[in-house]
């Protein structure tokens, strides 16, 4: 049985880690555990003063810490533009952790560039963002794509065809979809680099308090839910842990999906978790892919940044 704890982290001095949405919750959490290893983070987020913040919070529990920003919001094309050129010419990336995500948003909203705002920032804004910065991953020795889904990927709701819920918008049913998407991104690029060094890896955090729950109205929203999650929901800290592992252990392979063990998979060790059902489809990786390139107009070149 696996008894895997942040302790088994192995030593991580001279290597570094992007986490999107590393300002909050599940994200910040990961860049504090990496950094006590040794890894230099950069936190990536819309806020300036949140991701100060959270930098001031890590270099607190870590006064060596190294520790970068970078502004990114994964809902406007420019923005994501701006930021991956940014690191794709100066940076190598070890550790990629596409973490930022949003979820249950009331009403359908677009992002800039005209997408369903949860699929627009969860997938599509991530997708857009590996594409560009790939030269600085392919710089990496032996890189890892770390991807946080959720458990939600296997609700049947998450079928990926009307992928910008034009026919009908639940914001749940959304959320399923870009996590969902995320997993069949996963799978669909470690297959893409079977051959190389890199390994892409797929996680769902159980469940935890954090900002995610913060949208939603009504009786359900603010009172019966809040009480049942304080009841039922982990931390942040444990809810990283799939993350760590996927990003850390010697033990995984690509195109796993990375998950707690415990009770209801919500907590505890992380350990391989049951794919949702037919995400595994190569052209069903395929077709979300081709679909991704032709709705953000970035082609993603895996071998983007090779040397010549
Ligand atoms: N908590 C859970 O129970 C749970 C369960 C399953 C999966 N997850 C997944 O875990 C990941 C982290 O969530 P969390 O629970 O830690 O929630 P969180 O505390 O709300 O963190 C989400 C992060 O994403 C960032 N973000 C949102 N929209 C963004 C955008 N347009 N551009 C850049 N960054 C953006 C947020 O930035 P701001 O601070 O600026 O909003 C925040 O840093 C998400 O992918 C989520 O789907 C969480």
């Amino acid at each position: 049985m696996n008894h895997w704890t942040p302790d088994d982290i192995p030593e991580q001095t001279g290597r570094t880690a992007l986490i999107t949405g590393g300002n909050s919750g599940i994200g910040l959490e990961t860049a504090r555990v990496l950094t006590t290893h040794g890894a230099r983070v950069i936190l990536a987020g819309r806020s300036r003063a949140r991701l100060d913040q959270a930098a001031d919070a890590v270099r607190a529990a870590a006064p060596k810490a190294q520790v970068g920003t970078l502004v990114l919001d994964l809902s406007d094309l420019a923005s994501v533009r701006d930021a991956a050129t940014r690191v794709a010419e100066t940076e190598t990336i070890d550790l990629l952790i596409n973490n930022a995500g949003v979820m249950n948003l009331p009403r359908r909203q677009s992002t800039r560039d005209g997408f369903e705002m949860t699929v627009g920032t969860n997938h599509l804004g991530h997708f857009a963002f590996n594409a560009l910065l790939w030269p600085a991953v392919r710089r990496a020795a032996a890189p890892r794509v770390v991807t946080v889904s959720a458990i939600a990927a296997r609700w049947p709701m998450g079928r990926l065809d009307d992928l910008m819920s034009e026919k009908n918008y639940r914001g749940m049913t959304a959320y399923a979809k870009s996590k969902r998407a995320n997993v069949v991104y996963t799978l669909e690029l470690a297959r893409r680099t079977a051959n190389s060094a890199l390994q892409a890896l797929v996680v769902h955090p159980g469940a935890a308090m954090t900002n995610l729950q913060q949208h939603g109205s009504g009786l359900l929203t603010h009172i019966i839910t809040p009480i049942s999650e304080r009841l039922l929901m982990g931390s942040a800290e444990g809810a990283a842990w799939p993350s760590l592992y996927a990003a850390t252990s010697p033990h995984v392979r690509s195109g796993q999906f990375i998950g707690p063990a415990g009770r209801d998979q919500t907590s505890g060790t992380p350990e391989p978790a049951k794919l949702p059902k037919g995400a595994d489809d190569p052209d069903q990786g395929r077709r979300l892919w081709a679909a991704s390139e032709q709705l953000t107009g970035i082609t993603f070149d895996l071998d983007a940044g090779a040397p010549a």
